[in-house]
């Protein structure tokens, strides 16, 4: 089949790849320029773990460009649907790619990959669609691809919802997943919304939980980690995501619990589970400050900060709980330095620090240092060139903390 994609973000090249790997044509179509003609030349426009193998192998399958011509029947929709101040998503880039869609197709399916609230397709997007077209057809796709592992998420999903108006919708999407093996659950745009948002309010309460645990076994003097070891045992809870720490980060948990919350506050109705698992989220890395503040005054102190990307192996720091930690250092006077291995050009974008090129210049003669990423170069620190060995840890990744003063923050 031929697919156009538009949005070249991790969520539509993952998506355009697979399909492409499968043996259809896909066009990638995205307003910048500098992503189409690295798509062109066969370059991944983004790090994402297999991208750049697949593009290649799928070369002469796809296409790029930066315009609305040609499109081909089936289009999947993956732009950005980011924050706005009130916590709501900013629909914008959405209804003018769908817009946009609809002016250049006769007859076809849309597919929302974005990850837009509860009502929207059928409500918001389904309508504009009409002002062009009484023939083209929409559906709700939503993904669960974890940045960094999008590839091998896209192509081994635990399932596939299909949100469809009608049966054409339906038969289009069944035969483009064919080749996944996972159970496909069919029901209407709306629900598969929600699905979407359930999935991710649940995997960021879980975290929350395992933190709020986390932060009373603290002051018991025992691991959480042990704690969940025992509670996951339990198949009903299952342990994944109930790793204590800083809290959750990324372009997704902050931002979708944030928009469930605030739409269904515009709805009337309050979600305060959610906005507790927010809460406990907001609080969670400044624990790590006070941890510091039992071993020194931060004014005026060299403090290491390991670890900037919201998780390890990207160079994403979206929503990073190394911002907040940054921030509070800063404004109580130290002097931070920090060292990530990707994230670091990210960063110099929000703080104007001190960035090290390696673990080991960062500690030098440090005074403290905090981790904050799980990232695997963090397991075997050497401490040894530090002025004060005082280390606090967001996450539990260190394997020796022999000669250091240490606090973990939830154990
Ligand atoms: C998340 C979901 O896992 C995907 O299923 C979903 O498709 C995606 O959001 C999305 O909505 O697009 P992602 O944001 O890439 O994926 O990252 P995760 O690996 O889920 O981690 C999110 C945050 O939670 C990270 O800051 C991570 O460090 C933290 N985390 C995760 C914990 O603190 N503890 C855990 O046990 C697991």
């Amino acid at each position: 089949m031929d697919i156009s994609v538009i949005g070249a973000g991790y969520v539509g090249l993952t998506t355009g790849i697979s399909f492409a790997e499968f043996g259809n044509k896909v066009k990638f179509i995205d307003i910048d320029e500098n992503k189409i003609n690295k798509i062109k030349h066969g370059i991944a426009p983004i790090y994402e773990e297999g991208l750049q193998e697949l593009i290649k192998k799928n070369f002469d399958r796809i296409n790029a460009t930066t315009n609305y011509e040609n499109l081909d029947s089936i289009v999947f929709i993956c732009v950005g649907t980011p924050s706005l101040p009130t916590g709501l998503i900013n629909l914008q880039y959405v209804k003018q790619a769908v817009e946009n869609v609809a002016k250049n197709l006769d007859d076809g399916l849309i597919i929302i990959k974005s990850t837009v609230f509860p009502g929207t397709t059928e409500k918001i997007l389904l309508p504009i669609v009409r002002k062009y077209s009484d023939k083209i057809s929409i559906a709700m796709n939503p993904e669960f691809l974890r940045e960094g592992m999008a590839l091998h998420d896209f192509m081994n999903p635990d399932r596939i919802i299909i949100g469809v108006i009608d049966e054409r919708g339906e038969k289009i999407l069944k035969k483009l997943y064919t080749p996944i093996k996972a159970p496909i659950m069919v029901t209407n745009p709306t629900t598969a919304e929600m699905i979407k948002y359930a999935s991710n309010s649940f995997l960021a309460t879980k975290i929350s939980f395992a933190n709020e645990i986390g932060n009373l076994a603290k002051i018991l003097g025992i691991d959480v980690y042990d704690v969940m070891k025992g509670v996951s045992m339990d198949h009903r809870i299952s342990p994944y995501f109930l790793n204590a720490g800083a809290g959750f980060g990324g372009s997704c948990f902050p931002k979708d619990l944030r928009a469930i919350a605030s739409g269904a506050k515009k709805l009337g109705y309050d979600m305060k589970l959610i906005n507790a698992v927010l809460e406990i989220n907001d609080e969670q890395p400044l624990r790590l400050i006070k941890l510091l503040e039992k071993y020194m005054s931060i004014e005026g102190k060299e403090i290491a900060v390991l670890g900037l990307a919201f998780k390890a192996n990207t160079d994403d720091i979206r929503e990073s709980r190394s911002i907040p930690v940054i921030k509070e250092l800063i404004k109580k006077g130290a002097n931070v330095r920090a060292y990530d291995p990707m994230a670091m050009e990210n960063m110099k974008k929000i703080f104007d620090i001190k960035y090290c090129n390696s673990v080991e210049e960062a500690l030098m003669n440090a005074d403290a240092c905090i981790i904050m990423t799980d990232w695997k170069e963090f397991e075997d620190i050497d401490f040894r060139n530090m002025k004060n060995k005082i280390v606090i840890e967001g996450r539990k990744i260190l394997k020796n903390r022999e000669g250091i003063i240490y606090e973990g923050i939830c154990w």
